[in-house]
């Protein structure tokens, strides 16, 4: 499995000194002041460079169902969604969510969003009412395409958004009828739309809103422009080491912004064949999908990869993976026994990428040619300046093995531009003129960040950000839930896990029966990642003297830590 495919990077060192983004430019053809729109980028430009045949897309659903898309296959599917939405009345810079498995109108929908000069807003699927209600109100979305499958979530709420003209579903087959401000498209019966007028976005029209999590607070969005192309394209072309010939593979969906930034744009505008597996993971699967789609790149997460040593390195040596040339991991910190085990099995290291939903693309990272320690997020993308701050002061510091914040200096491309609606949460993430990520870590002599844990009580669980704060609230509305408290717990698989301190009101009794009804009406309001897997009823929950829970406390036990100062408790 040794590679010999050159490294798009050439060397990080030389990289650094150059400018990266002008680059990009100019390899995009991109002239500041002129037209830029993601999804002609991703599609049109494409065609126009000699690809329109080459395959873009490879789906697998259930059963091993396919469906093979072609550059010019994607150019026509954009513009015949871009040219359905613009009928309907859809407006530039409107919010449009898309709210599907991922199936292919997910990604073809995406596009035309883009084309159609509206904002797209991906939502999971699995997203249960109240996550739904919450970023539908806060975006004021216009219009939400779904499918049968989830139309029902959408339609509950409909009464509660007022500005939800459409609820537009993909996969009507006419044996129920349609409803008030429901109207069905279908992509393969539609007639092609050859010429499409692509929305002549410029480089700070909105394009994205992708909704993340909060301390405090409920779910913000964080907004993109359409410039954020040119981060996008440069980090997947150096980081992921995309290459005209690869078979790429992104495990991330598209409600998450690894599924956008490194699921659709980065590929499709480099021209590179993209897969996805829309069916429920199991090692067996996935190393099947690899082996069937002879994958050479594969962007994954520490959850998977975890879940995949567990499952064994038999299950490994039964399929070949003879394909894979570079392995490259997000989301949570990568575990350096799950970089050796990679480099055991596939005989290739997984590559450990560091960013966010609010940084739209990669800013510290693993490169190919550039020398691993394994359990290092690795070093700072060419043409990012990223630094550590002083816990206390903010101010940068250089000293090797000190824990500090991990802070960026704003204007890289594809940073977000604000939270939608939010303005004063967004300044706050700016301090001394850096922008907070909200991470710790540290950094050693030869520059390496090393992730140490994240500075609020944000809960990653699988990768997913959860917010104590939306869980506590849903948790309230049940009707035996008098307070409550919700922190992370270790978990071998999922990194973190959900648990929820309960205190029950009077007349009710914390057992087994209701602690299943109280993780079923989380998973349904929320989403099943959000739901506690563990809930413990307590008689008092701590609080300091005025009154605010200490989640503090209940977390530094669930992690064996010390508690650190309590002298705040009120009733320790
Ligand atoms: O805490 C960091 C963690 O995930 C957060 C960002 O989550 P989200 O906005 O959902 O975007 C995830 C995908 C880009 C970060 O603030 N995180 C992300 N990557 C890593 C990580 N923690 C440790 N190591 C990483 N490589």
């Amino acid at each position: 499995m040794e590679t010999t495919t050159k490294p798009n990077i050439g060397s990080y060192d030389e990289r650094v000194k150059g400018s990266p983004w002008a680059l990009a430019e100019e390899e995009l053809g991109y002239k500041p002041g002129s037209d830029i729109n993601i999804a002609w980028y991703c599609t049109d430009r494409i065609c126009n460079m000699g690809k329109a045949a080459k395959t873009a897309f490879i789906w697998e659903g259930m059963g091993g169902a396919e469906k093979r898309y072609t550059f010019n296959d994607l150019r026509l599917a954009s513009n015949t969604f871009a040219a359905f939405l613009q009928g309907l009345g859809i407006k530039r810079e409107e919010r449009v969510c898309l709210f599907l498995d991922r199936i292919p109108e997910l990604y073809l929908g995406f596009l035309g969003v883009l084309k159609a000069g509206a904002v797209a807003q991906p939502l999971f699927s699995a997203f249960g009412d109240e996550s739904l209600l919450v970023r539908l109100e806060n975006a004021q979305t216009t219009a939400v395409i779904t499918q049968r499958k989830h139309v029902g979530k959408v339609r509950k709420l409909r009464e509660k958004l007022p500005c939800l003209k459409y609820i537009i579903v993909v996969d009507d087959d006419g044996k129920k009828p349609l409803q008030e401000r429901e109207v069905a498209f279908s992509l393969e019966q539609a007639k092609p739309v050859e010429d499409f007028k692509c929305a002549d976005t410029k480089a700070e029209s909105p394009s994205l809103l992708h909704y993340t999590s909060g301390t405090t607070g409920m779910p913000k969005g964080a907004q993109h422009v359409h410039y954020s192309l040119i981060s996008q394209y440069l980090t997947a072309k150096w980081v992921l080491d995309l290459h005209d010939d690869d078979i790429y593979w992104c495990t991330a969906d598209p409600g998450w912004v690894t599924g956008t930034s490194y699921g659709i744009i980065g590929p499709w505008s480099l021209g590179v064949t993209s897969c996805v597996l829309d069916v429920g993971f199991t090692s067996e699967s996935w190393y099947q999908f690899i082996q069937k789609r002879r994958v050479t790149v594969w962007y994954s997460a520490p959850t998977a990869i975890r879940a995949l040593m567990k499952a064994g390195d038999e299950a490994v040596k039964k399929h070949d993976l003879s394909s894979l040339r570079h392995l490259a991991s997000v989301g949570e910190p990568l575990n350096s026994e799950a970089v050796t085990w990679s480099e055991r099995v596939f005989g290739l290291p997984f590559h450990d990428s560091y960013w966010q939903t609010e940084t739209g693309s990669i800013m510290i990272s693993n490169y190919p040619g550039l020398k691993i320690k394994p359990g290092s997020m690795g070093k700072p993308f060419p043409g990012i300046t990223a630094t550590l701050l002083d816990l206390q002061t903010f101010e940068p510091f250089t000293e090797a093995g000190k824990i500090g914040l991990i802070a960026v200096k704003p204007g890289w491309p594809a940073m977000m531009r604000s939270y939608w609606n939010n303005e004063e949460v967004y300044k706050k993430k700016f301090r001394n003129g850096w922008y907070l990520t909200g991470d710790r870590a540290t950094r050693d002599m030869d520059g390496y960040y090393w992730f140490v844990g994240r500075d609020d009580d944000i809960i990653n669980t699988a990768g997913h950000l959860v917010s104590p704060f939306e869980v506590e609230s849903a948790l309230l509305e049940h009707p035996a839930v008098a307070e409550s408290a919700v922190v992370s717990k270790p978990d071998e698989i999922n990194m973190e896990v959900v648990k929820a301190f309960v205190t029950v009101k009077p007349g009710f009794i914390g057992n087994d029966d209701l602690t299943l009804e109280i993780m079923n009406f989380i998973r349904k309001k929320l989403s099943p990642l959000a739901m506690p897997q563990e809930i413990e009823y307590t008689p008092l929950l701590p609080k300091t003297r005025s009154g605010k829970i200490m989640r503090r406390v209940l977390k530094a036990k669930e992690w064996g830590q010390e508690i650190g100062d309590t002298s705040t408790l009120e009733n320790d």
